[in-house]
């Protein structure tokens, strides 16, 4: 693609719905995953909501938000600050290999260091390869494996 400024990331803001749902369906397709309108909603509610411990950054690039990563922050019995578990990360097929994801991690890691987050963690799948890529800069893979039921 063209030249591209190098992205913003900030907080998402009311004013964001239509461009994160559109990155959102973009996200859950990727993944061949069906979520559905209900629990969409619910997770861009939580997002807003500063009560919750749902949280979403977004990168702007030229205007546009091209990128997003949905975070959760938890507490842990080995810290006493909080960790924060990276969920969700997307780039627009259309402005990725630029920077705009590397700029999202980046920019967890800055913000967990000023807000006094005791660790930031995330997990993919082992082929993701585009992502792993961006991941193995940050830091090594470490040996977990994970189990999960699903339960509902
Ligand atoms: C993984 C993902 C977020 C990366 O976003 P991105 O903005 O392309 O990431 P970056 O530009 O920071 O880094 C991408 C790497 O691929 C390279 N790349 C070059 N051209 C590329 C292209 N057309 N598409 C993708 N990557 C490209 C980049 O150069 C960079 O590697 P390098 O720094 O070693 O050169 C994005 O591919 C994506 O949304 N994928 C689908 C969803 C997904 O896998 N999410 C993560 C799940 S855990």
């Amino acid at each position: 693609m063209g030249e591209m400024e190098l992205p913003t990331v900030r907080e998402a803001l009311p004013g964001d719905e239509a461009a994160w749902r559109r990155l959102w369906a973009g996200y859950t397709s990727w993944y061949k995953a069906h979520v559905p309108d209900d629990v969409t909603a619910a997770t861009w509610a939580r997002i807003l909501d500063p009560g919750s411990a749902i949280f979403c950054r977004v990168a702007e690039s030229d205007g546009h938000v091209v990128g997003f990563a949905v975070c959760i922050l938890h507490a842990g019995s080995w810290v006493v600050d909080p960790i924060c578990y990276l969920e969700d990360l997307f780039v627009d097929p259309g402005a990725r290999g630029v920077g705009v994801g590397s700029a999202l991690v980046q920019d967890l890691i800055d913000l967990g260091r000023s807000r006094g987050w005791a660790r930031l963690y995330w997990h993919t799948q082992t082929g993701n390869e585009a992502a792993r890529r961006i991941y193995d800069r940050f830091t090594a893979v470490d040996d977990c494996v994970r189990y999960q039921l699903v339960l509902t």
